[in-house]
């Protein structure tokens, strides 16, 4: 088991995630995090610290697709650590439908 970030993380990235999991598994992309699945202890510490509730256990059969998307991208996405301000523009984009599709990005984020 493992948790993972899901879709609404994408151009929120508030980023309180990070500053709490005592692995430091969390993988930084351009406009979300991703939580690598071996390296996650499953804690549960960081779940609830998610203004966006953007991460979720992967008990849940609908989440294998962020499943997928966590696993593949955390080998290649940097590593982060500490909380930096979230976007701006984050709430306008808090809870919008549809973010993969139209907002999604493949490319790393700066990390730490
Ligand atoms: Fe880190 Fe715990 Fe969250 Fe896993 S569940 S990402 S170990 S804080
Ligand atoms: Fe994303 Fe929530 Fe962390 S919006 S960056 S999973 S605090």
């Amino acid at each position: 088991m493992t948790y993972v970030v899901v879709e609404n993380c994408i151009k929120c990235k508030y980023l309180d995630c990070v500053e709490v999991c005592p692995v430091d598994c969390f993988y930084e992309g351009d406009n979300m995090l991703v939580i690598h699945p071996d390296e996650c202890i499953d804690c549960g510490v960081c779940e609830p610290e998610c203004p966006a509730e953007a991460i979720k256990p992967d008990t849940d059969p609908d989440l294998a697709v962020w499943l997928k998307l966590n696993a593949d991208y955390a080998k290649s996405w940097p590593n982060i650590t500490s909380k930096r301000d979230a976007p701006p523009d984050a709430k306008e984009f808090d809870g919008r439908p549809n973010k993969f599709a139209e907002f999604f990005s493949p490319e790393p984020g700066p990390g730490d």
